[in-house]
């Protein structure tokens, strides 16, 4: 089955999500947004605040994505802005207990990295404004990865940024092929590095599509990260991966404090809190906003059993 899933059902359901028409009557479905409350926890910043909350109360560090990308205008990219900046103000009054447990998640798309005029200036301008009052708000900066033709540009403006904001974090993608070679030059630098296994629909040119494929190249990827001089964040939900990196934690003698899990919000929470008991530091990655249909696709075509969940839930109750 997840052969099938991977090879066909997968790169189906992407395709769909790219097209407007269906984007747009899937959103007005009622069952949608009461599955999309399983991944987002709400659409306005006190949702978000209240979801922070129960989660510090859990023992665990956030991160909060405000949902957006692929921007195309340059007014929408300052309100994304105006939306950080006001959650920024608000999570720097939120009671934690250990330094650099509150972090937001930035999608340099949303910030304007794609407008056809000036869109990497812009982008750099706006993520250099929220890293400016994260640092004010005492709140962590990681930028997350999108698709493959934005990653070259976003890896030379987070090294420009961490020129000044050094402890400025960013997310690699275990499926690209080049993703060893950059965490060979994170890992010497002393980077804040978030791995994970990649999201999106890419062609087998830049990118590993099997299954056992990817696993290995993400448990190489760990390795060079841990060897390393940096911060390794381990972004999975899957338990192979989660105890290879307490395997590698202990071959490289790293202190509980020098590196983390990280999980999605509403996947594995049972074992995001187990492990953070356990005295693992464990990150929930909350996401947050009106523009959830992007993440909520690639969430549904993670795993087969979402869009099967999805799609029974479109069948009304016969019982
Ligand atoms: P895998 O897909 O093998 O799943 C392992 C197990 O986890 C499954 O068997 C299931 O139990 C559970 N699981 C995983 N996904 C699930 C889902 N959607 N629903 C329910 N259960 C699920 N990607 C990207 O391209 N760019 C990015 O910036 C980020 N950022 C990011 C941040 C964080 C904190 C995380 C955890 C992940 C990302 N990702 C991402 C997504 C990542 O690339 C990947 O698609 C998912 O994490 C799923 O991969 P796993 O490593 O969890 O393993």
């Amino acid at each position: 089955m997840s052969k099938i899933f991977d090879a066909t059902l997968r790169p189906a359901i992407m395709a769909a999500a790219a097209n407007e028409r269906i984007k747009e009557s899937s959103q007005r479905l009622p069952v949608t947004r009461r599955v999309v409350e399983r991944f987002v926890p709400g659409e306005t910043e006190s949702d978000v605040l209240a979801a922070i909350a129960a989660s510090l109360r859990d023992g665990l560090s956030v991160t909060i994505d405000h949902l957006g990308e692929d921007t195309t205008d340059e007014a929408q990219a300052a309100s994304t802005v105006e939306a950080y900046l006001s959650l920024l103000q608000s999570m720097s009054v939120a009671t934690t207990t250990m330094p650099g447990q509150l972090e937001v998640s930035l999608k340099l798309t949303a910030l304007g990295q794609t407008l056809p005029r000036h869109g990497r200036k812009i982008a750099e301008e706006n993520a250099h404004t929220i890293c400016t009052a994260a640092r004010n708000a005492g709140v962590l900066v990681t930028v997350d990865a999108e698709d493959h033709r934005t990653v070259e540009e976003r890896l030379d403006i987070v090294g420009s940024l961490r020129r000044e904001f050094d402890d400025l974090g960013t997310v690699l993608q275990a499926y690209l092929r080049r993703t060893e070679d950059d965490c060979r030059d994170a890992a010497a630098n002393g980077a804040r590095i978030r791995l994970c296994k990649g999201a999106y629909a890419e062609p087998a040119t830049v990118a590993f599509a099997d299954r056992t494929q990817i696993d290995e190249a993400y448990l190489r990827c760990l390795r060079i990260l841990f060897k390393g001089n940096g911060y390794p964040m381990v972004a999975s939900h899957d338990p192979m991966i989660i105890g290879a990196a307490g395997e590698l934690a202990t071959e490289f003698h790293r202190l509980p404090d020098s590196w983390e899990h990280q999980m999605l919000y509403g996947i594995r929470a049972d074992e995001q809190r187990r492990l953070a008991a356990d005295g693992r530091r464990v990150r929930v990655y909350i996401p947050y906003g009106t523009e959830w249909y992007g993440y909520f696709v690639r969430r549904l075509a993670e795993k087969p059993a979402n869009l099967r969940f999805f799609l029974r839930s479109l069948v009304p109750d016969r019982g």
